[in-house]
């Protein structure tokens, strides 16, 4: 792999060893994939939170031993300095606020906020959200950056314009470090350009047939470039978020064009470039009636516990979750959590979302989300979720059966706390 002088330098110490290390993997990274060169990068969203009791043995040694072993994969401790890129925390394992109601035993969240304070202090951003960019994270069209979280980088590469491959915890450490990652598949732009064609012949508009059309999407393309024309109304953040998630749960969608209204395709001539369409979809009534069905892995109708919040909600989904509550009460079976960015729930706090979704018996949750954690409320065995990800992805990591539909169905079963659905 080529390297500048400035980073055969880092490689051979001159930035100390940690970044030294970091230098070796991804070199050694860059070379396994391909990589001609490293690309400059200032925008890193990883995973540098000690939250689980796997890292406690690890972190009674300290936290350049939890840096060194997690996000730089190396057997020898060395000291972390401040870190060189613009840097944020995706999700972590325990809500810093909500950690008894999940279950959590002191001693957890005590690790995770030593881990929250040595990784704050070499200018981590603390941002704990599968979703930086509603929190101040926006990267700029074609900024190169090194994400991980398959929802974060398809809204970065497809919503946004900006460029990363799904990054892991070690190579998102070595960048923070250094600056630098692999320049190589996501980041050039001859691998940008759609290869697959759906086209849309039914209305989709809602939250619900957003995450519809992108489970079908992902199913269907698996790890293509789609790129969607038809009947498409309603893009926006909380859309876009949700189609991203679902097509990357069902498929490993990492881009897509929507002509007209992502940036990197103002037409369909402008989505596939030099490519053509290998494969045609056609996404009608019947696909969307059979997406709707496959989501559904739940025999039961009576629910125990409503998860919302996946990718983590706007101020917006917060608001309406709280309109939908106001003035009613939870059935006293069911638990329902909202998951939102800590920094939006400080939001919701002060716009009283909070206090009126816990006025009808739910609960704002931050940093956290049930697939991650691992963590639900005892005894659940029957969810409901307004988002496709979570139904894919929470019934098998838990052990529960799980109901998928719109937000009102979802508020609706944890009224009565019976499900009937959105058909
Ligand atoms: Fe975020 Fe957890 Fe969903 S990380 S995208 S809320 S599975």
């Amino acid at each position: 792999m080529q390297l500048t002088d400035t980073e055969k330098a880092m490689r051979d110490g001159s930035g100390g060893e940690a970044v030294a290390a970091a230098m070796d993997l991804l070199i050694r990274y860059g070379e396994a994939l391909g990589a001609e060169r490293l690309v400059e990068t200032d925008n890193v969203a990883g995973a540098f939170n000690a939250s689980t009791p796997s890292v406690r043995k690890i972190a009674e040694r300290g936290m350049d031993e939890v840096f060194s072993r997690l996000n730089l994969d190396s057997d020898r401790t060395v000291e972390i300095p401040r870190l060189a890129a613009r840097t944020c925390q995706l999700i972590t394992g325990i809500d810093d606020q909500n950690w008894a109601l999940q279950g959590a035993d002191p001693q957890m969240i005590e690790m995770q906020r030593a881990s929250e304070a040595f990784v704050g202090q070499r200018g981590v951003n603390l941002m704990a959200t599968c979703t930086p960019y509603q929190v101040g994270n926006v990267p700029t069209f074609g900024e190169h950056c090194a994400w991980m979280e398959s929802s974060a980088v398809v809204y970065c590469n497809g919503a946004l314009g900006g460029r990363t491959n799904v990054e892991g915890k070690e190579s998102t450490g070595a960048a923070a470090l250094t600056g630098r990652i692999p320049y190589w598949g996501y980041h050039l732009t001859r691998n940008r350009y759609g290869n697959r064609h759906i086209r849309v012949d039914v209305p989709v508009r809602s939250m619900l047939d957003w995450g519809l059309l992108g489970y079908f999407t992902g199913e269907r393309v698996e790890e293509n470039i789609p790129v969607l024309e038809g009947a498409l109304a309603g893009v926006d953040l909380v859309t876009l978020k949700h189609f991203g998630a679902a097509a990357a749960s069902s498929g490993g969608v990492e881009m897509y064009h929507i002509p007209g209204h992502t940036p990197e395709a103002r037409s369909a001539e402008d989505a596939f470039g030099p490519n053509r369409a290998e494969e045609q979809h056609v996404y009608d009534a019947a696909a969307r009636k059979q997406m709707y069905e496959t989501l559904q892995s739940a025999t039961d109708r009576k629910v125990d516990f409503i998860m919302l919040g996946c990718p983590h909600n706007s101020i917006e989904q917060v608001g309406r979750i709280a309109a939908l509550l106001d003035g009613k009460r939870l059935h006293p079976d069911v638990a329902l959590w909202v998951h939102t960015p800590r920094a939006i729930r400080t939001v919701a706090e002060r716009s009283g979302y909070v206090a009126r979704i816990e006025a009808a018996g739910g609960k704002v949750m931050s940093d956290t989300c049930p697939a991650i954690s691992r963590r639900l409320p005892p005894g659940v065995r029957v969810i409901a979720t307004d988002s496709a990800k979570q139904a894919h992805y929470l019934p098998a990591i838990a052990k529960v059966q799980g109901w998928f539909g719109s937000l009102d169905a979802c508020i609706e079963a944890g009224l009565t706390g019976i499900w009937t659905g959105d058909f």
